[in-house]
């Protein structure tokens, strides 16, 4: 009891200087921002303001892999260089954001390349945004409920069926033949007290493929080959890659550390 103890202080002091350090995480995102990126590589030298892109609302609509894997957007914000004419033809945001590509019977509008002015801003906006917040609050209201990050269980709203990302995006993806689902597996926290981690491969492959793992995350040769401790998470290698900034935070222990507790 005395080494989880100290492990845990030892944690929380880490979360501290990880938050503290994060330049823009001065404070903890509120539920309608986790997952918000600022995308600014070009807007503001074309005297546009920067664009922010919402994960919950996107991913609510599209697997990880879509977007990840199939259209090609890199995992740290402001990796992908995404230029107004590559939108115009239909890559990157414009893949969806066309004025043709329907959500719902909806003609999903247009990127970049649209003759509307008045559009520019839904997607060129920085500053707070009333509606939007409203629009959080009212998709939010009937899913299943968490503690952190945008406040919703996103597994169990897939389970239930309340969401249904859509896995393969006419004309973007290419049909794989689909890889045999891993077994599910657990990991040894490897501290006296400290409950094991149960990681799902089926439960994630939903959401990610297998593409968005392995190699560049995980290589996936074999359980145990690399090492990775709870500093390297919260620098956001391995696990800390997806559950620091857009699926559930760090700082939601029980949801990994569930299993048998460690000898
Ligand atoms: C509709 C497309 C789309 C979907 C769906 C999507 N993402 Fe993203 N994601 C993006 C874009 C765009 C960026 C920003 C890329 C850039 O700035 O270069 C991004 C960035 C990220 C980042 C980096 C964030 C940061 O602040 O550095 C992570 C991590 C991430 N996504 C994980 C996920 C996970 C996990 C899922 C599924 C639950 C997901 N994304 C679903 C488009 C998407
Ligand atoms: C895989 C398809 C897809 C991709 C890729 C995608 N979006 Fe979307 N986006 C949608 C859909 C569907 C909606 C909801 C439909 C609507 O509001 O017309 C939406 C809505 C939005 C909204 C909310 C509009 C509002 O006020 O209602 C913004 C902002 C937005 N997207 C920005 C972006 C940006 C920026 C990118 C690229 C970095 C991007 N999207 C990439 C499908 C996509
Ligand atoms: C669906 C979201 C979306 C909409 C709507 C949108 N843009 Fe963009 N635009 C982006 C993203 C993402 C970037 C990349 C931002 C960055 O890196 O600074 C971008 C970048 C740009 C750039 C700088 C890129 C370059 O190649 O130099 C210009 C100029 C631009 N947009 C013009 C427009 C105009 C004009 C409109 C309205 C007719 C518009 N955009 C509407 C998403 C959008
Ligand atoms: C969210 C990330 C993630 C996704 C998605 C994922 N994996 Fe893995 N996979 C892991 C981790 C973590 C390990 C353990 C290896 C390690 O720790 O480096 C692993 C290990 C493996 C191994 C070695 C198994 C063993 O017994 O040692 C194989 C094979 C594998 N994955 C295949 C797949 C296939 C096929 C898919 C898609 C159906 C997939 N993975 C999806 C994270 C993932
Ligand atoms: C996204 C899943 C996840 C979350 C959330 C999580 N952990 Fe971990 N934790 C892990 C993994 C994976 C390991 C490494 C297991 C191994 O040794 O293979 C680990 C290891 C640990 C260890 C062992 C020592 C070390 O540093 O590796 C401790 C103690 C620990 N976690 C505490 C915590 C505490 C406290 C929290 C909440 C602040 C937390 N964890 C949240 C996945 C998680
Ligand atoms: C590529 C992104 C990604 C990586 C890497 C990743 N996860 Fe996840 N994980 C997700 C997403 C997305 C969900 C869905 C829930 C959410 O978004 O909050 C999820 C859900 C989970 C859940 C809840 C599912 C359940 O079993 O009920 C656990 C536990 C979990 N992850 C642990 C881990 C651990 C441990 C690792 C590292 C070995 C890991 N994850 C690596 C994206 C990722």
């Amino acid at each position: 009891m005395r080494y989880i103890m100290i492990a845990v202080a030892a944690l929380f002091v880490f979360v501290g200087l990880a938050f503290a350090e994060g330049g823009s995480m001065k404070r903890k995102p509120l539920p309608f921002e986790f997952g918000s990126v600022v995308i600014e590589n070009f807007s503001v030298n074309a005297g546009l303001s920067p664009v922010v892109f919402e994960h919950w609302l996107h991913r609510s609509k599209y697997s990880c892999k879509v977007c990840h894997v199939d259209i090609g957007f890199g995992m740290v914000a402001g990796s992908t260089k995404i230029r107004a004419a590559d939108n115009g033809k239909g890559f990157y945001c414009g893949s969806c954001h066309n004025g043709k590509s329907k959500d719902n019977k909806k003609t999903i509008f247009e990127a970049c390349s649209g003759k509307d002015s008045q559009k520019c801003g839904i997607c060129h906006f920085t500053g707070r945004n009333p509606q939007r917040e409203q629009a959080f609050a009212e998709f939010a209201e009937n899913l299943p409920k968490e503690r952190f990050g945008n406040g919703i269980n996103w597994q169990l709203a897939e389970e239930k069926g309340l969401i249904n990302p859509i896995n393969h995006l006419e004309g973007i993806s290419i049909a794989r033949n689909a890889l045999a689902v891993q077994k599910d597996f657990s990991l040894d926290a490897k501290i006296a007290g400290m409950p094991s981690i149960i990681f799902s491969h089926s439960k994630h492959t939903v959401w990610n493929g297998c593409e968005l793992c392995h190699p560049d995350i995980f290589l996936g040769v074999k359980k145990g080959a690399t090492k990775y401790s709870m500093i390297d998470l919260f620098q956001g290698k391995y696990c800390g890659f997806c559950h620091k900034k857009v699926a559930f935070p760090l700082s939601d222990c029980q949801r990994c550390h569930v299993g048998p507790i460690g000898q």
